[in-house]
């Protein structure tokens, strides 16, 4: 039990690596605050964890909105105590090249993607630095290299990637930390659009060890960075990717 009686808060929790870390913090004996835009999402997800026994609250909140950001956060505090964890994780994936997107996808990627962390951390912060916290985000290796076709993707992540650095620096004497995960591709409902095949192909190319990178994978390294074992490491970039960026060409 590497996180017994600790509070955390994940946003996407309801699909993907959120469920999974959702799964994965629970049985490390973590009190879960499972946020989602849908709740019926979140609420499964807590339903799990419930049944195993495990402490969990769904919240339905679009991160993007300062509103509902405060909304999560005040529910989480009044139903599970003030997060020691925050794992900012919701995200969206939209595809374009800058003449192909419209201001209003920009808009909405960067929102979600980026403004969100911005909005969390502005008003978690300030609880956190009584006793110190942890901050994780969910950028991607696309917040590391660029890749074609995902201007406004690739732009708020490698935002993340810098904002992320940004808080561990501005709040290392509060004691809170703050890590950033850039999983390469992840066996997720994200990449549901991505034919079996076809996937396959670009894997085999672009991924050099073998196999599909799994939701509990991210997850279990998102356990340790909100663990004590990780106590003295913040502002760092942690990529899961199968050894894509170990060179040019994989
Ligand atoms: N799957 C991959 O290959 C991959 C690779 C690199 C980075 N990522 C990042 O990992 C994170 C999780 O992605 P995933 O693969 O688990 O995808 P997913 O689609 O399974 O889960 C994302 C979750 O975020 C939620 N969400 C989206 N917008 C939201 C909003 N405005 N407010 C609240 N919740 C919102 C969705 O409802 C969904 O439950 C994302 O930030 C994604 O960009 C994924």
């Amino acid at each position: 039990m590497r996180l017994e009686g600790k509070v955390i808060l994940i946003t996407g929790g309801g699909s993907g690596i959120g469920a999974a870390s959702c799964l994965a913090f629970a049985r490390e004996g973590a009190k879960v605050a499972v946020v989602n835009r849908t709740l019926s999402k979140a609420e499964a997800v807590a339903q799990l964890i419930a049944d195993s026994g495990g402490a969990a609250v769904a919240i339905q909140a679009d991160v993007s909105l300062a509103a509902d950001v405060e909304r999560m956060i005040n529910r989480t505090v009044s139903q599970l105590g003030v997060p020691d964890v925050v794992f900012n994780n919701a995200g969206i994936s939209p595809s374009g090249r800058v003449t192909d997107i419209s201001e209003a996808d920009w808009d909405d990627c960067l929102n979600i993607d980026l403004k969100s962390v911005f909005l969390c951390a502005k008003a978690v912060i300030p609880l956190m630095t009584a006793a110190g916290g942890c901050i994780l985000n969910t950028a991607g290796t696309f917040g590391i290299r660029a890749a074609k076709n995902k201007a406004a993707y690739s732009a708020a992540k490698a935002g993340l990637v810098n904002l992320t650095r940004s808080i561990a620096l501005d709040y290392a004497r509060d004691r809170i930390r703050c890590n950033v995960i850039c999983p390469g591709y992840v066996d997720t409902p994200l990449n549901e659009g991505f034919p079996p095949k076809e996937r396959d192909a670009f894997l085999a190319q672009y991924q050099p060890l073998p196999g599909l990178i799994s939701a509990a994978d991210v997850a279990e390294l998102a356990v340790y960075l909100a663990s004590d074992a990780a106590k003295m490491i913040t502002g760092q970039v942690f990529v899961i990717d199968g050894g894509q960026q170990a060179g040019l060409f994989a």
